[in-house]
């Protein structure tokens, strides 16, 4: 005999899938005022860091940079013409590097290990970039695809099914446009008019993609020289958010087309390595490079080139405030290998994180996103909790805050310790925090930490 209270709970079950089913029957049409208007999936928000994984036939001359085909043929640069006469034969050309790219040591496990103990919670993987070179077997990329030559294995599927093993997201970067590819070139030509080059690869790969692997999201690109409507962006997505597998959890950038960046599309990235001054009004990440000079894997690279960690730790936290994601780039070798310089930058984001991810993960910006007290501050919320964030330790280890509202019941402590601090009143608003002296842990861990302010408004 059913209680009335199962009853209930049996209608309110009926009652929720009927409004889900009502809630899918949201149908999006192909244009931006339609598509823009779609809530972006939670999930994006709360992993705030991810790690950028460029890769491919590029990262075999590993000189430069990933743009070394274009700067070798399509610039004539001077570097880059010298190096290939010095290292290559004559006439060489870079189809010919394929066969090089190996990734005999790449072990998809090993890798995620890696991101995990970083603490990404998203990793976004080159499925292909400007080259044109596809890391899975794509049917429309004859012989110029990570299955047919090179490495002879599905790159973007062997990584994506270790990253599920441990229940990271997957994110696929997509170039719309190829250097050289000659239909690109022709419908180029054709001032866009024709879109030849867009239905037998751009679209096509597209589709393969999100049903192959059921991405998490797309971090699309290469989609400068011509507008959405070339690249049929608007029906690609119509269909990716109606009708695709990966329709309710999927998530994608801004780079769809000429003038899209910053505007349409998911949420938005902007330039690359873009950072706004104030707290921007929609949901933005920030992509930047451990090496500055470099996406790809290049073996020119020296150490004063790449970021340090407190760089990293910093620019991380001053994202995470302004309410941004955070996606942090490595280029892995073309033996299939993540430069272990770059390794020890991503486990210290992560020893860091496991300390401090209180306020970084799931944050929300606060109302007030940094202040200059004794020491520059930055601040992050999770519900009633203010956390902030310092980079150097103030003297006399007095951190004074100005913004924060107290009440007697507030409390202070810091991340890593359950230790309730000392701590006074600034005047109308504002507290003088007086930490534990400088010493383990908090000196020893990288160097930022952060304050949890409880009551305070
Ligand atoms: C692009 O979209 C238009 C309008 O929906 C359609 O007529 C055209 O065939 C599409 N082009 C490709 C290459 O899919
Ligand atoms: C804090 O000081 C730095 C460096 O002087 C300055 O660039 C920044 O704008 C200041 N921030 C605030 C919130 O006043
Ligand atoms: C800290 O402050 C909050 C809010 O004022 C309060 O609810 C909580 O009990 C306090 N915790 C301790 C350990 O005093």
């Amino acid at each position: 005999m059913p209680s009335l209270a199962s009853l209930s709970l049996l209608l309110l079950c009926v009652w929720s899938s009927v409004a889900t089913s009502w809630g899918t029957r949201v149908r999006y049409t192909p244009d931006w005022d339609s598509l823009d208007s779609r809530p972006l999936p939670a999930w994006f928000d709360e992993a705030k860091f991810g790690i950028f994984v460029h890769w491919g036939v590029f990262s075999v001359p590993g000189f430069g940079s990933e743009w070394f085909w274009w700067r070798w043929k399509g610039q004539h640069d001077v570097a880059c013409l010298l190096f290939m006469l010095k290292n290559y034969p004559l006439g060489f050309s870079y189809p010919e590097f394929a066969p090089l790219f190996r990734a005999e040591f790449f072990d998809p496990e090993s890798w995620t290990e890696l991101f995990e103990a970083a603490g990404a919670k998203y990793v976004v993987l080159t499925t292909k970039h400007h080259e044109g070179f596809t890391n899975w077997g794509s049917p429309v990329s004859w012989n110029w695809n990570s299955v047919d030559t090179g490495p002879h294995r599905d790159l973007v599927g062997d990584l994506g099914a270790a990253l599920r093993k441990r229940n990271l997201r997957y994110g696929l970067y997509h170039s719309l446009f190829e250097w050289f590819h000659p239909l690109y070139l022709s419908d180029k030509a054709a001032g866009f008019k024709t879109q030849d080059f867009v239905r037998s690869k751009t679209l096509p790969e597209l589709y393969d993609l999100v049903q192959r692997y059921n991405p998490d999201l797309i971090w699309s690109d290469g989609e400068w020289e011509a507008p959405d409507s070339y690249w049929n962006s608007t029906d690609f997505l119509a269909w990716l958010y109606n009708h695709s597998p990966v329709k309710d959890k999927v998530v994608v950038n801004d780079r769809w087309g000429a003038g899209c960046a910053c505007k349409h599309g998911g949420y938005y990235n902007c330039e690359d390595k873009f950072t706004p001054g104030k707290l921007p009004g929609h949901k933005w990440e920030k992509c930047t490079s451990v090496d500055t000079y470099s996406w790809g894997y290049r073996r020119d690279m020296r150490l004063s080139e790449l970021l340090d960690l407190p760089t990293i730790i910093r620019d991380l936290v001053q994202t995470v405030s302004l309410g941004g994601n955070y996606l942090l780039n490595v280029g892995p070798t073309a033996e299939g290998t993540i430069p272990v310089v770059f390794e020890e930058r991503l486990r210290g984001v992560g020893a860091w994180l496991r300390v401090n991810g209180d306020a970084i993960y799931s944050s929300r910006p606060w109302h007030v996103q940094s202040e200059n007290s004794t020491v520059p501050i930055w601040y992050t919320s999770r519900d009633s909790l203010v956390y902030a964030i310092f980079f150097q330790w103030p003297a006399g280890n007095r951190l004074e805050l100005t913004t924060p509202k107290t009440s007697p019941a507030t409390n202070v402590t810091m991340l890593g310790s359950p230790k309730l601090l000392k701590w006074t009143p600034l005047g109308v608003t504002g507290l003088s925090v007086l930490l534990p002296p400088p010493g383990p842990p908090y000196r020893t861990a990288p160097p930022a930490w952060t304050v949890r302010l409880q009551g305070v408004a």
